[in-house]
């Protein structure tokens, strides 16, 4: 038994059991098989129809089921709070079980609006003064490969950064038939491409660089503006694509471009890093692979290097399987909670904290400002936090 298996049995939560809920409830499944985390139990699952989630919980290792989250986290048993429900509950849920005393992992994006946002940060404060942990989803950081890059800028092996650009592309929307859901209303959405996926992109380029967004330049645009709904033809309220010129306060310039009408592009996120000395590509589609140019190498030789990111010396694949035995997409919410879990044992601050979930939000609502000022160049200020009064 290890130090970290001795203390009490953590209980976990998590609200939401379709897309996020099954991606955390493999994680939560499968991680302590390969890391050595502390000792935890995955208690209920919370979903609204009591059949379907009781159907889920049994499928996903859970204990229990439950439909009223609110009951859920006042349980003196439950201590993680794992928030995989749609944006428009993050900032309820999260203030209240912070409120309550459990850690609480919350997908992204971080809320749906700024406000919200606000309302969350200033929980998380509260909470961490009194050692209860916070942390936003954004498990892209969590692939080994995207680890690696970070590593390599952070070491100067590209020099100075330049450019950076960031793309994420979908099509699941290019049928102008598909019908409409929460994601393609802004009450509940927030936004569409933007929130959606700009903001792992946005998450990326700030990660990768460890750098801040000062301004922005930016448009949103809806190619198809009515889908068929429950009750009839609907409105569509939040963006289908999103582009963005960005500003870094190190003074690099990175450019971000999103859709979820890209036809034949199912979960593109590309990246791409230019420096004085070196430059990284990464595409997501090929997950274990990052691409790296050394531009100090003899022109001669000089050319794009693959390295395959499974050896045991690289980010979390110590955890795993042997040389060249790749890992997927679905690894990165593992590793993410094998991290939230070694915070909380450790008592130390997980990362992305709700801040740096909210210096997303700032990028996000300054794009936004920036399309309805028809891509007027427009500052990320720092907001004024709520006050916990
Ligand atoms: N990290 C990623 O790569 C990634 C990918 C997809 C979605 N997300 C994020 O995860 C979150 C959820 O998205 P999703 O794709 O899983 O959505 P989804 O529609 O597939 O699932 C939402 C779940 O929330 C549950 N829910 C809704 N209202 C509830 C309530 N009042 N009480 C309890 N449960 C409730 C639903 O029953 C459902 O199980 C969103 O914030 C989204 O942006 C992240």
């Amino acid at each position: 038994m290890t130090s970290l298996q001795t203390s009490r049995t953590l209980g976990v939560a998590a609200i939401g059991y379709a897309f996020m809920g099954q991606a955390h409830s493999n994680a939560w499944r499968t991680v302590a098989n390969h890391f050595d985390v502390p000792n935890f139990e995955q208690k209920v699952l919370v979903g609204r129809d009591a059949a379907a989630v009781a159907a889920a919980a049994h499928k996903y290792g859970w204990s229990e089921s439950a439909t009223d989250w609110r009951e859920v986290i006042a349980r003196d048993d439950i201590d993680i709070v794992d928030i995989c429900a749609p944006g428009w509950l993050h900032a309820e849920i999260a203030t209240a079980a912070l409120a309550a005393g459990k850690h609480v992992l919350v997908e992204k994006p971080l809320a749906n609006s700024m406000a919200e946002s606000l309302a969350m940060v200033a929980a998380a404060q509260a909470a961490r003064s009194v050692g209860v942990r916070s942390m936003v989803g954004f498990n892209y950081r969590r692939v080994p490969a995207l680890a690696l890059a970070r590593k390599l800028i952070a070491a100067g092996e590209l020099g100075t950064v330049r450019q950076i650009r960031a793309s994420y592309l979908q099509d699941w929307l290019v049928d102008d038939s598909a019908p409409m859901t929460w994601r393609l209303r802004k009450e509940t959405a927030g936004s569409g491409a933007l929130g959606d996926i700009a903001s792992h992109a946005v998450d990326q380029v700030q990660y990768l660089l460890n750098d801040t967004v000062a301004d922005v330049s930016g448009r949103l645009h809806t190619f198809v503006t009515e889908r068929p709904g429950p009750d009839g033809p609907e409105q569509v309220t939040v963006d289908d694509a999103a582009w963005a010129t960005l500003t870094m306060d190190g003074g690099a310039v990175a450019s971000v471009d999103v859709s979820r009408v890209a036809l034949g592009q199912k979960n593109a996120l590309r990246l791409e890093v230019y420096g004085t000395a070196g430059s990284i590509t990464f595409n997501l589609e090929n997950p274990n692979e990052l691409y790296f140019l050394n531009g100090t190498d003899p022109v001669e030789v000089q050319g794009f290097r693959r390295i395959l990111v499974t050896e045991p010396e690289h980010p979390y694949i110590s955890g795993w399987w042997p040389q060249g035995h790749v890992i997927g997409w679905e690894h990165s919410f593992t590793h993410q909670i094998r991290d939230f879990l070694l915070n909380i044992a450790n008592g130390t601050d997980p990362s992305p904290s709700f801040e740096e979930g909210l210096g997303v939000q700032r990028v996000l609502a300054a794009i936004e400002a920036s399309s309805a000022a028809g891509g007027a160049t427009v500052p990320t200020a720092a907001p004024q936090l709520v006050s916990k009064d």
